[in-house]
């Protein structure tokens, strides 16, 4: 039985003071949610918001990492400050990443076995375009970035999340119908099976794209969806209550 999990990738937004209501907001909330809860504020929250949720249930995690140990590598942040910070999660390879600062599949694998070696885990973020959807390329896209973050790794894939974010449905307002994210879902635990059977069926898969106190439970209630990768509802602290109550 795989437990759901709702994480919040808050991406650039907030100040100080927002991001501390917002936090709060959930902790004071935490009784009603039965899944995990993960929020990812940027780098210079991370503290804030680790001090927000000491002592909750909710865990702390980063939108990105380096995938340098340390060094001269100016303003990039790694691993093990990520853990120092608090974070237990780490989003890699989301499409924002991919498409507006060019991470390329080889970027992401490199951070991911950083990430894995340092006992933090992963969120591997895979999707297709719409123009790739529209080619019926779907698949192929999603087995590319599977494969080329996680074949060969010497590590256990337990330890590994993966959301599946459709780049069309990613603040757009459009979300894949439940039967969409479900056919992809299902795929994406094929492609793991074929890794490990035995792990395929432990890996939490969550969606991301749009999701909305509205739609959550449809979609969470597909038999390969384990919970969401949740951006624009997560500024809400109604909204995301509400999502992470559709998961549990
Ligand atoms: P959205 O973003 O919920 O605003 O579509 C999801 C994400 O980018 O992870």
């Amino acid at each position: 039985m795989r437990k759901s999990l709702v994480a919040g990738n808050w991406k650039m937004n907030g100040s100080n003071g927002t991001v501390d209501q917002l936090a709060s907001g959930i902790v004071k909330n935490q009784a009603d949610m039965t899944c995990d809860v993960v929020l990812c504020p940027v780098f210079v929250h991370l503290d804030r918001v680790s001090g927000i949720i000491d002592g909750s249930s909710v865990e702390l995690g980063a939108q990105n990492c380096s995938d340098k140990t340390s060094g001269a590598f100016t303003g990039e942040v790694s691993v093990e400050m990520l853990k120092e910070s608090g974070c237990k999660y780490v989003i890699l390879g989301h499409s924002e990443r991919r498409t507006l600062f060019s991470e390329q599949d080889s970027d992401v694998r490199n951070k991911l076995s950083l990430a894995l070696e340092s006992g933090l885990m992963p969120i591997l973020c895979v999707g297709e375009t719409l123009e790739e959807r529209e080619l019926g390329n779907a698949e192929e896209v999603v087995q590319r970035q599977l494969l080329a973050a996680l074949s060969d790794l010497d590590l256990s894939l337990e330890s590994v999340i993966v959301a599946y974010e459709p780049v069309w449905a990613i603040g757009t307002g459009l979300t894949a119908t439940p039967e969409q994210a479900q056919a992809i879902h299902s795929f994406i635990r094929s492609v793991l099976g074929e890794l490990s059977e035995e792990l395929a069926q432990k890996v939490r898969i969550l969606y991301g794209g749009s999701v909305k106190p509205g739609n959550a439970q449809e979609i969470f209630g597909q038999p390969d969806i384990d919970g969401g990768l949740i951006g624009g509802a997560a500024l809400n602290v109604d909204d995301f209550i509400a999502i992470c109550q559709a998961a549990g």
